[in-house]
């Protein structure tokens, strides 16, 4: 076992500002020490990071975990359409799964009526959408082109920042026993009328919530939309549908010292697990809400946990295992969800961990560099996929959102999004708020992104999914 490492956030945010030098307990420290230790973490500690997040040793399951794990989730008609289908090779295999969609026996499925009439069929209630696999489909997809998303921030765009393969783009999901229902903005739009969507997370949360705008925002004539920032708060709305779709940072969702929205490069985020009332005052009577936490989880193996309270000037902390961390945060978070959430009003969503891809030896591609060099996703599903997801968290996520008085939709986004290695934005976006140069793009080792993700692309699957359960509601 290693000891904890240092944290940085330097590529978990766009801003590199370290204006604040790091944790309370620095206050008193001289200037000198502050600017000689943000120099020093600008030469090092990005590569320190970026380590310890491929090392993650404690986060991988055993050989027999993994067999048990393959043998629950695996189904005959799984292993059938592996057989016929199972392949590393892109090109000449992209045919033969082009736009499958699956028969289901004729059962009669609720269906939604959008403005122009067409039937759209729901998915059944109790349909797993998140067992299936990736289908290439360059008809339907992208569902929106990236240059006719003019909210899309310079972070996600991948091919305007140079990208030249666009095949990331052309995945759709196919859930094993049910269909996706057609995605319709108007019809999504007409459900969403005089309501509030808002994302409450971190910065994967946003690359989602930035999906949903392109998605919503392509039937909204120009002059009729706008995006205003606020502090914490991003709000996009739509003029004639009385609609918001926000994004609130909270990156840990109970309060810590990364909060600030735009200064957040915290070297020793700390956080207060059992204080959410801060934030929780900016999420009540949101129609839908849809929170996330992960990835501030993963810079250190053990949370950092503040002893009182930073209004009160505490600084000193225990560290704690992440797991058990998780765990008292998502209580704090579930608890504050069964008190003041109105499930007659309020639909209440988590997104489980989005996974990085750091190890091209995690995919079998001894030629790889992290994630940068990879065009396809993983289609042979042969093998249970280990990119170095912490599944002790994903499992706190899953329990604790199973056994709340309000109901939790559990976005089951993990396992789907470990095959898609070429959907991240690696060197083609910004840094510090600057795009990569030439000459960083050129040294994926160093400057890679692994953990957002290109839009149009995977994110916009995510909101799939939200909306197969928004239309569904009457
Ligand atoms: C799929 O993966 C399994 C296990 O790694 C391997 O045995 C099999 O040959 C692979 N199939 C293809 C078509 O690459
Ligand atoms: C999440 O989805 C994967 C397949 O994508 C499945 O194997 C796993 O059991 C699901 N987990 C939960 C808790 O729903
Ligand atoms: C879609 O993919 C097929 C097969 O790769 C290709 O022949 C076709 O030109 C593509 N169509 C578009 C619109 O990109
Ligand atoms: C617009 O929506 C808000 C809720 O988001 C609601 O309180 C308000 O009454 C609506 N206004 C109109 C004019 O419908
Ligand atoms: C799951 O949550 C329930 C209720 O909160 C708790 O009693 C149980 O111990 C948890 N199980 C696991 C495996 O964490």
């Amino acid at each position: 076992m290693q000891p904890p490492r240092r944290k940085t956030p330097l590529f978990l945010s766009e801003s590199a500002s370290m204006k604040y030098g790091g944790s309370r307990k620095n206050n008193n420290v001289s200037i000198i020490v502050v600017v000689f230790s943000v120099f020093l973490f600008g030469c090092f500690i990005y590569n320190e990071d970026v380590k310890s997040i491929a090392e993650f040793p404690f986060s991988r399951p055993k050989a027999q975990e993994l067999q048990q794990e393959l043998s629950k989730t695996r189904t005959k008609k799984e292993a059938k359409l592996e057989s016929s289908e199972e392949t590393q090779k892109p090109a000449d295999n992209l045919k033969m799964i082009v736009s499958k969609e699956i028969d289901i026996e004729k059962i009669e499925l609720p269906v939604v009526q959008d403005e122009e009439d067409e039937t759209i069929e729901v998915p059944p209630e109790d349909c797993d959408l998140f067992t299936g696999q990736w289908v290439f489909d360059n008809v339907s997809y992208p569902l929106y082109k990236e240059d006719d998303c003019e909210f899309l921030t310079a972070q996600v765009t991948c091919m305007r920042n140079g990208r030249k393969d666009s095949l990331y783009q052309n995945w759709r999901w196919q859930p094993r026993d049910c269909n996706m229902p057609k995605f319709s903005a108007k019809l999504l739009l007409e459900k969403l009328r005089g309501k509030r969507l808002m994302f409450v997370g971190d910065s994967l949360n946003r690359n989602q919530w930035e999906s949903m705008v392109c998605l919503v925002q392509s039937v909204v004539p120009p002059g009729k939309k706008s995006l205003t920032k606020s502090g914490s708060l991003s709000v996009f709305r739509v003029e004639d549908y009385n609609t918001t779709v926000e994004f609130y940072w909270a990156p840990f969702l109970v309060q810590s010292n990364s909060d600030d929205p735009t200064m957040h490069s915290i070297l020793d985020r700390i956080i207060m697990p059992e204080s959410i009332l801060k934030h929780g005052q900016n999420w009540k009577g949101i129609d839908y809400l849809v929170f996330n936490t992960y990835i501030w989880w993963m810079n250190t193996f053990k949370m950092k946990v503040l002893r009182g309270s930073f209004d009160e000037g505490a600084t000193e902390y225990d560290e704690i295992e992440r797991p058990i961390a998780y765990d008292r945060v998502l209580r704090t978070w579930a608890k504050w969800v069964d008190k003041n959430v109105d499930p007659k009003q309020t639909m209440v969503f988590f997104s489980s961990m989005s996974p990085l891809h750091i190890k091209s030896s995690d995919w079998n591609n001894p030629e790889g560099i992290k994630c940068a060099k990879e065009t396809t996703p993983v289609l042979n599903m042969t093998t249970y996929l280990e990119v170095g997801t912490d599944r002790r968290v994903f499992a706190v996520a899953a329990n604790v959102t199973k056994f709340m008085k309000v109901p939790v939709h559990f976005i089951n986004i993990t396992t789907l999004s470990e095959y898609r290695k070429d959907a991240h934005t690696s060197v083609y976006t910004i840094r510090q708020g600057h795009m990569l140069t030439p000459e960083q793009q050129a040294d994926p080792n160093t400057y890679a992104d692994c953990i957002h993700w290109c839009l149009p692309g995977l994110p916009d699957t995510w909101n799939e999914f939200l909306y197969a359960r928004i239309i569904a509601r009457s």
